[in-house]
């Protein structure tokens, strides 16, 4: 797994918290932050929006990717995952492949409340990951 400086994660995970503060999670009332730090430098933030049908509820992970790529951004290093639960929030299933479209070893990066931090290749969370483009 490729390491993130110190002050990079550190930014990345106030980003992800102040975008969990964005949350619309009337339902669950979970609220998750993620924050994108992109090839070019640049970071994207995000956070989850739930839908009265709650099928069509997106995850912060996939909206903070989803601006990211509509701003120009298609390579990404890490990203920070946060939220109001007791613990670490790792991504979701449906985000790890989300995100695996856009790097091949992205530094997923959680947080829990009280500090503690880990780090993991995105291929460690979704091993053989199914992937078109080469
Ligand atoms: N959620 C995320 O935003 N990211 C994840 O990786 C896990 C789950 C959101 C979806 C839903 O709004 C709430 O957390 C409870 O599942």
């Amino acid at each position: 797994m490729k390491k993130l400086d110190a002050k990079k994660e550190r930014l990345l995970i106030s980003e992800a918290r102040k975008a969990a503060r964005k949350a619309y999670s009337p339902f669950s009332k979970v609220e998750v932050g993620a924050a994108i730090l992109a090839s070019d430098g640049r970071m994207f933030s995000g956070c989850n929006v739930e839908n009265s049908s709650y099928g069509l509820s997106i995850c912060a992970e996939r909206t903070a990717a989803v601006k990211a790529v509509s701003s120009g951004a298609r390579s990404f290093e890490a990203v920070a995952v946060v939220s109001n639960l007791e613990g670490l929030t790792y991504p979701c299933g449906a985000c790890r492949q989300f995100l695996s479209e856009f790097g091949n070893d992205i530094v997923v990066i959680v947080a829990a409340k009280g500090g503690k931090v880990m780090r993991h290749g995105l291929g460690e969370l979704l091993p053989e990951t199914f992937l078109l483009k080469k």
